[in-house]
């Protein structure tokens, strides 16, 4: 495909961050708090989908998968996200069941890394979740087999057609065996505001056996 469009060399794209400080004397003893500010923050500012986050999980080579899903709850006991157990990042996660997430807002100029543990939440929560879902979107949970080949996209329509006429009562959808929540419960949280000249700040929250959390700052 042609572009006639003028565009800068990437080599030439450049931002000043100056928006905001992060200080070691301004920040909550545990991130939880934090991290709901930023969220909040990033959801005021209206760029769109502030609760995207990429995460990152491990596939049984140790090839590392990146993939954008979005945050659907988040408290002290982690963060909730929903997808297909049988997709690749399910079945990475069922068997090393450590992620990523990374979250940028540019609107904020800012970045969170979390790392953690991810287990499955539990199948009440799923159920309520997807009850909660909008018609297409849990007709659609039963139509894709997520990460498997389709020969084409009418194979995807077909798919979807039938199980439209299976469940033709929208009330009586049941969740799928294979769809749920995940929820990763944070080890450690790295909180990023852009800063002039690339002296950005990083603060980072690890926790230890005891349950302490300990604050670090680290060079940009
Ligand atoms: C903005 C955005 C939001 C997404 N949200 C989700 C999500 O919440 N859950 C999900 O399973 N996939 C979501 N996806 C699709 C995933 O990025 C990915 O294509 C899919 O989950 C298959 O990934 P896998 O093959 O690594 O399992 C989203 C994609 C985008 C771009």
């Amino acid at each position: 495909m042609k572009n006639d469009q003028e565009v800068q060399p990437l080599n030439q794209l450049r931002m000043e961050y100056e928006r905001d400080i992060l200080l070691e004397s301004n920040v909550p003893q545990y991130p939880f708090p934090l991290f709901e500010q930023w969220i909040g923050e990033a959801m005021n500012s209206g760029q769109p989908e502030p609760n995207a986050m990429h995460l990152a999980t491990v596939d049984g080579d140790g090839m590392p998968a990146g993939r954008i899903v979005l945050l659907k709850g988040c408290d002290e006991h982690g963060l909730t996200f929903y997808t297909n157990y049988n997709s690749d990042k399910g079945q990475q996660l069922e068997a090393n069941p450590r992620a990523a997430a990374t979250f940028f807002w540019p609107e904020n100029e800012r970045q969170i890394r979390i790392t953690g543990q991810v287990a499955r939440v539990d199948e009440t929560e799923s159920d309520a979740y997807f009850q909660s879902r909008p018609v297409g979107s849990r007709l659609g949970a039963w139509a894709s087999a997520q990460s498997q080949p389709l020969p084409n996209r009418a194979a995807l329509e077909k798919a979807m057609e039938a199980v439209s006429a299976q469940f033709a009562d929208p009330m009586t959808i049941p969740r799928p065996p294979h769809w749920g929540g995940y929820r990763l419960k944070p080890i450690t949280f790295e909180f990023w505001q852009g800063r002039r000249s690339r002296l950005h700040d990083r603060i980072k929250y690890s926790i230890d056996e005891a349950g302490a959390w300990t604050i670090v700052r680290l060079s940009p």
